[in-house]
């Protein structure tokens, strides 16, 4: 049965499943698609009747503007499935409100709020089938919206694409992340646009990764664009440091974007008793601490990412490597929200919202 939106919604729907070709157990992040995906079209001033049909090709003007000027945002969220058939997401008003939040600082209206939830939930229990149970599986839902009309003067469009599509996914980074510490290249500026989800702040960040991972670095952490002595966040995902028992996490600004795994990771630190600084952390503190031996965890966190550990940085030639640690900071915080996510746990800050 399919769910009935609250809203007008067109649906068409697939007349083969590609389910059956898909190995779920082998899969890349982000490389499959689901059988169906959601559209809505800005014009005349006004979001239009969303549609949902069979995945498939988009077909856009050549002079659309995000081809010349970018004007493109983007979310990342992910479906949960329990073992009795529940599909879950994880606080999806904090999506919601971040792709409006990009989107106002990249001059692309708001997208409504019934549209976004309707057609995510629709989209979502007619592709039930491809969200699998299991705490280490998800479907990963990328919203996004793409200055659609023609036109080469720089200005923002009138026209844009609202698409929500889903691949479902495993981990995103397999085994741990080494990373460097960014000296020269930035990712964000003040008054820039790092906090939002624009589409050219992942461009700007693929030419100094090339650099790093040609050094066997999978990430870097980006550092302040001033002085380089601050620790921001690592573009696919926010990053903690333990040092001794202690968690520190760089505080959002519009630099950093407010990473919705960052801010729960917070929370359950305050659950577990577990003392966390947010406030800025230097470069400086994180090498002492290493050379030390306080320095017990790094860790990234993000939608895609989960909770990712980091097992090595390097800054100015230096490498710095971190034991493997029984018990970890980073397993206890990732075994608690994947069971927050999966149903499997209780959800005491009212953060799973159910769509089947
Ligand atoms: C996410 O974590 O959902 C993101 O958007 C990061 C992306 C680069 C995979």
């Amino acid at each position: 049965m399919i769910y009935e939106p609250k809203c007008k919604i067109d649906i068409e729907i697939a007349a083969d499943s590609q389910i059956s070709a898909v190995d779920f157990e082998n899969i890349e992040f982000g490389k499959i698609f689901t059988d169906h995906l959601f559209e809505c079209d800005f014009k005349n001033g006004a979001w239009q009747t969303p549609k949902i049909r069979p995945y498939g090709p988009i077909s856009l003007d050549p002079g659309a503007r995000v081809f010349h000027y970018g004007q493109a945002v983007f979310e990342g969220m992910k479906a949960y499935k329990d073992d009795d058939g529940g599909v879950w997401l994880f606080r999806p008003e904090e999506n919601f409100k971040r792709i409006n939040k990009s989107a106002k600082r990249l001059a692309i209206p708001e997208f409504p709020e019934n549209y976004f939830f309707e057609g995510m939930k629709t989209l979502i229990q007619m592709d039930s089938s491809w969200v699998k149970s299991g705490l280490d599986n998800s479907l990963y839902i990328r919203p996004y919206v793409i200055a659609t009309e023609a036109a080469i003067a720089a200005a923002p469009s009138k026209e844009y694409k609202f698409v929500i599509m889903c691949s479902p996914a495993k981990a995103y980074y397999k085994g741990k992340v080494k990373v460097v510490f960014a000296e020269q290249y930035s990712r964000a500026a003040d008054g820039g646009v790092g906090f939002a989800k624009a589409a050219g702040n992942y461009a700007a960040q693929f030419y100094p990764t090339n650099l790093a991972n040609e050094k066997g670095f999978q990430q870097i952490i980006w550092t302040d664009a001033n002085t380089h002595e601050y620790l921001e966040e690592a573009g696919t995902m926010n990053i903690f440091f333990r040092i001794g028992d202690r968690l520190l996490t760089a505080p959002t600004n519009d630099r950093i974007l407010d990473g919705v795994t960052r801010k729960s990771i917070i929370q359950l630190a305050e659950d577990f008793g577990i003392p966390c600084e947010v406030r800025p952390v230097t470069v400086k503190e994180i090498k002492d601490a290493a050379r030390t031996g306080e320095l017990k965890e790094i860790f990234g966190a993000g939608t895609a990412a989960v909770v990712s550990p980091i097992s090595a940085f390097e800054h100015k030639g230096e490498l710095f490597e971190l034991e493997d640690l029984p018990g970890s900071f980073a397993d206890k915080f990732k075994n608690r929200l994947v069971s927050i996510q999966h149903n499997a746990a209780d959800d005491e800050h009212g953060w799973r919202y159910r769509i089947k």
